[in-house]
């Protein structure tokens, strides 16, 4: 397969799609201290075309894609080199993710947008560094599925599971115990519940340990995030989910540790920052320079608390979800990405999320996945139920935390 077989000397091909992104950005820091290894060949990007004109600029890439055919046009003016070769919509960052010279695509878009592109690297052959988890979430079992039939590699870019998967190395799948992902607990771990019911998006946005887009860094406030991970974890590893564990750990030291059935417990550490993690899937197996700052573990404190499921009753619906199978996970990733949206324009409060996200995810009755419309379908259903369920005011008062 790409990638695989690369002569020595040679620089493996790169698309990055989303990347404009906060892993997008981190990625291009890794590739520009990397430049022997790596060389772009396609970037996509969503709304921020000043950016990604600057990343045109120094990278040359032969394919870019943007969000709309007005933008698209406004790049082709600008790079005449890039000609035919600018795209827009989800057919560009399609376009852009099964680049024919790609070796490995990069998968950072944010959201559901981010699940066909991910799916045409994987059918082009490509490997995947995986940061859209929600491609998992929402089509797991279909996802993995591809991936094996094509014999692409399935590379996680997050940190918990970057650290599982260096957790795992050298080892047989079948003597693990658990898996064990940690959290942070985002900004409200200690805020008293009344506290939490009032918190502005500013302050959910206020993330204590790690820098990242908007969406993630309110879904790590209400561990919506831990819970799209779980299920992440639960494809990407394929294990059940009575195998996965979540433990609140605030230093965000430990990224994550893998149990196995001798009672040893292998942990990955490291500091707070994607781009160790990105490096490690971009030159798998082997290990390059990130450009992270040195980590010094002297003087540290490390604590790992059970999460309360009170304080985060979202962690819960991961294995609601997977229970109840199918297309629930894929309404789970609608409906939390429908409310984060409304979250941060004020339209509902901080626990309205999990009160629509639940009653939402409730009323779904799932249907088979055979093709990836049945996946398509259920996110517009869920988006849907989530808008009328907000139009009617029914989460203001109605459950919550
Ligand atoms: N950030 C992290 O530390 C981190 C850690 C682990 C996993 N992840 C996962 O990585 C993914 C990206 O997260 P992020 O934090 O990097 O998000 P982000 O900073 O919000 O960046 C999102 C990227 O997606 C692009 N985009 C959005 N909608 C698009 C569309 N419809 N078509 C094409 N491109 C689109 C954006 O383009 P514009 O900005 O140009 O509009 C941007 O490049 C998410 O799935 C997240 O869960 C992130």
């Amino acid at each position: 397969m790409a990638g695989h077989g690369l002569k020595a000397g040679e620089k493996k091909a790169v698309a990055i799609v989303g990347s404009t992104g906060s892993i997008g950005r981190s990625t291009l820091d890794v590739i520009r201290a990397n430049p022997a290894r790596f060389r772009v060949v396609a970037l996509a990007a969503g709304r921020n075309t000043g950016l990604l004109k600057r990343q045109i600029r120094e990278f040359s890439p032969a394919f870019v894609s943007v969000l709309t055919e007005d933008a698209a046009k406004d790049v082709a003016r600008h790079f005449p080199y890039l000609r035919r070769a600018v795209g827009f919509g989800t057919l560009g960052a399609s376009r852009a993710a099964a680049h024919g010279e790609a070796d490995i695509t990069v998968s950072a878009i944010v959201g559901a947008a981010g699940f066909l592109p991910t799916l045409a690297a994987i059918k082009a052959g490509h490997d995947v560094a995986l940061a859209n988890k929600e491609t998992l979430v929402m089509g797991g079992a279909l996802v993995m599925g591809e991936a094996r039939k094509m014999g692409v590699r399935m590379l996680p870019v997050d940190s918990e599971h970057s650290a599982v998967f260096q957790a795992l190395q050298g080892h047989r799948l079948r003597d693990v115990k658990r898996i064990i992902l940690t959290a942070s607990g985002g900004p409200f771990l200690r805020t008293a519940l009344k506290g939490i019911r009032k918190a502005t998006p500013a302050e959910a946005l206020a993330h204590p340990t790690w820098s990242m887009g908007r969406r993630i860094t309110v879904d790590s406030a209400t561990l919506m995030n831990k819970a799209f991970e779980v299920i992440e974890a639960r494809w990407l590893f394929g294990v059940t989910p009575d195998k996965i564990a979540v433990c609140v750990h605030p230093q965000s030291v430990v990224h994550s540790m893998v149990e196995y059935i001798d009672g040893s417990i292998v942990a990955q550490m490291g500091s707070s920052d994607m781009k160790g993690p990105i490096a490690y899937a971009l030159a798998y197996p082997e290990r390059i320079n990130a450009p992270v700052k040195p980590f010094d573990i002297t003087g540290k404190t490390l604590t790992f608390l059970k999460p309360d499921p009170r304080r985060f009753p979202c962690l819960g619906l991961a294995y609601s979800a997977m229970e109840l199978g199918e297309t629930a996970a894929s309404v789970l990733n609608a409906a939390d990405e429908v409310c984060v949206e409304e979250f941060l324009k004020g339209t509902i409060g901080f626990t309205d999320i999990y009160g629509t996200v639940a009653s939402v995810l409730e009323g779904h009755r799932p249907w088979k996945v055979k093709t990836v419309d049945d996946i398509l379908e259920a996110d517009r259903w869920a988006r849907e139920a989530a808008r009328n369920f907000i139009m009617k005011g029914k989460c203001r008062g109605g459950r919550s935390i």
